[in-house]
């Protein structure tokens, strides 16, 4: 088997993401592997993203850098309530289209091993994976680990 020296871990901050990047961090642990953690987030082509955003109590600015400030702060929201478990990993926030972009950081970066979840904030149970996770799995240039946490509603 290949050596893992390093992991990418896409995050949409569910429990999903959460439970991929415990796993992660164990093969950090034992392996002394490197975690990336991303997290990619995305205006639909509906919306203009010069729209102005007018939040009560904060500056008046365009819906892109509204949406760019909000995914910064909950990755480091996200990353702070992992605690120890993250430290020396390496928070990367992206625009874009997210199956798209976690495929290109991944065969850019060179990484051995994606970490994902199988179901993120949507949750779509009736599917085997959510469809970030379903595209990446096909797609992707190194070995994918999903991880499943089961749904205590349905399971
Ligand atoms: N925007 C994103 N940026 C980074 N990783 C993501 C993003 N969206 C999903 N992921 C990753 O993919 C995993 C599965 O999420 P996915 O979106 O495929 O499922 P879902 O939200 O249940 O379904 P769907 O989005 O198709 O309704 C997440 O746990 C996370 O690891
Ligand atoms: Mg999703």
């Amino acid at each position: 088997m290949p050596a893992i020296h390093r992991l990418l871990v896409p995050v949409d901050f569910s429990e999903s993401s959460r439970a991929a990047v415990q796993y992660a961090a164990y093969f950090v642990e034992k392996l002394g592997a490197a975690m990336d953690v991303l997290h990619v987030w995305h205006i639909p082509n509906v919306i203009d993203p010069a729209l102005l955003v007018n939040v009560p109590g904060s500056a008046t600015l365009p819906l892109v850098e509204h949406a760019r400030g909000r995914s910064e702060e909950d990755m480091r929201e996200f990353m702070s309530s992992l605690g120890p478990l993250v430290q020396g990993a390496h928070p990367r926030v992206e625009q874009g289209e997210p199956v798209e972009v976690i495929l290109e950081v991944a065969r850019q970066q060179t990484y051995d091993m994606i970490v994902m979840g199988t179901h993120g904030r949507r949750g779509l149970t009736h599917f085997f994976l959510g469809s970030v996770a379903e595209r990446v799995v096909r797609r992707a240039p190194c070995p994918v680990l999903t991880i499943r946490v089961p749904d205590v509603k349905k399971d």
